[in-house]
């Protein structure tokens, strides 16, 4: 079975081809450096980008993949959470697709799909108790089947790649903020400031809103001193205290909920400080799996969603 799949909920186009297990591309045309100049996404911008794009990049997916239109069998799309402009231009070449081949057509949820990329190249073993770290999303699940997901904690603020991204652009670095801080960081003294511990309480939910402001603040203070920021202390300070929650509130869901696999998913998945904190629990609590998505399915891109509409039909 051939499913053809496309994400478009934020600021990438991408289609993917699986044939059954089998990921036969994974095309995926950014827009960073469009939207680089203001900081952040653009709404609008991003979805009149997809337009322009979605039309090669299936052209693309099915020329890498050495597919012909007519032998796909299902269009998976994603649906929801994301940029309703977005989503839209995603939805629409899926059913067009869908009503010229005479083939069912699915839409999915992004947050599933960015879990389920983690499982391309490395099969579940449920339960599977997943966080998902991303630009919308900071969120523990905990994941029974392909069809049954809890929820155990969630955002309530800034997601955590918001709060990088936003930290970064306040540091003076460009966009998206979450790999450069995460480079700079590599030779930075993270004990250099003291920052907050963001929603340290007895729940699963993440709130990261505290820490952005006082990284701004210490920022702004520092930049009263008319003298170069101490870009790499500042970076490595941050991202201890960005990641040390997370840490404490997996931890404790690993002893609540015993999971067999624990894995990470979304863009700040591909983070060095995040991906070693996953693999140190997976050790200290010997959980049968720990998986470390590879990069490729970190960051948003339609092999994911295509994973998620495989493993849900497989056990349906
Ligand atoms: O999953 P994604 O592509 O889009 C959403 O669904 O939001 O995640 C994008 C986010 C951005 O905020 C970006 O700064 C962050 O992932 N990110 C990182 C790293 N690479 C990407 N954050 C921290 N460290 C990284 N290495
Ligand atoms: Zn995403």
């Amino acid at each position: 079975m051939k499913i053809l799949a496309i994400e478009s909920s934020c600021d990438e186009f991408s289609v993917a081809i699986l044939d059954e297990d089998k990921i036969l591309c994974n095309v995926i045309s950014s827009q960073i450096d469009q939207h680089k100049e203001y900081g952040g996404v653009v709404p609008e911008l991003a979805a009149r980008l997809h337009l322009e794009n979605c039309g090669w990049v299936l052209q693309e997916a099915l020329e890498q993949s050495q597919v012909d239109l007519e032998e796909i069998d299902q269009i998976a799309y994603t649906d929801h959470p994301g940029l309703i402009g977005s989503l839209i231009i995603g939805k629409v070449v899926a059913q067009t697709l869908g009503l010229y081949l005479n083939k069912p057509v699915q839409g999915y949820d992004h947050i599933q799909g960015h879990i389920f990329g983690t499982a391309i190249n490395h099969d579940f073993v449920y339960p599977v108790l997943a966080m998902v770290a991303s630009g919308g999303h900071t969120q523990i699940e905990l994941v029974n089947s392909p069809n049954d997901f809890q929820i155990i904690g969630s955002t309530e603020d800034d997601a955590i790649g918001e709060c990088y991204d936003k930290v970064a652009r306040v540091m003076g670095l460009s966009y998206p903020g979450g790999p450069v801080i995460d480079k700079l960081a590599k030779t930075g003294n993270p004990d250099a400031y003291d920052l907050p511990l963001a929603k340290n309480d007895a729940t699963y939910d993440f709130s990261y809103s505290g820490l952005k402001t006082a990284m701004i603040n210490l920022i702004h203070r520092l930049n009263q001193k008319n003298e170069p920021l101490p870009l790499n202390d500042l970076a490595a300070s941050f991202q201890k205290q960005a990641m040390k929650i997370i840490e404490i509130k997996l931890a404790r869901a690993i002893q609540t909920y015993h999971p067999k696999t624990l894995t990470v998913g979304g863009g700040v998945s591909a983070n060095t400080l995040l991906r070693t904190i996953i693999q140190q629990l997976g050790t200290k609590y010997q959980l049968e799996q720990t998986i470390i998505p590879d990069l490729a399915y970190c960051t948003d891109n339609a092999a994911m969603m295509a994973k998620l509409a495989y493993e849900k039909q497989k056990v349906s």
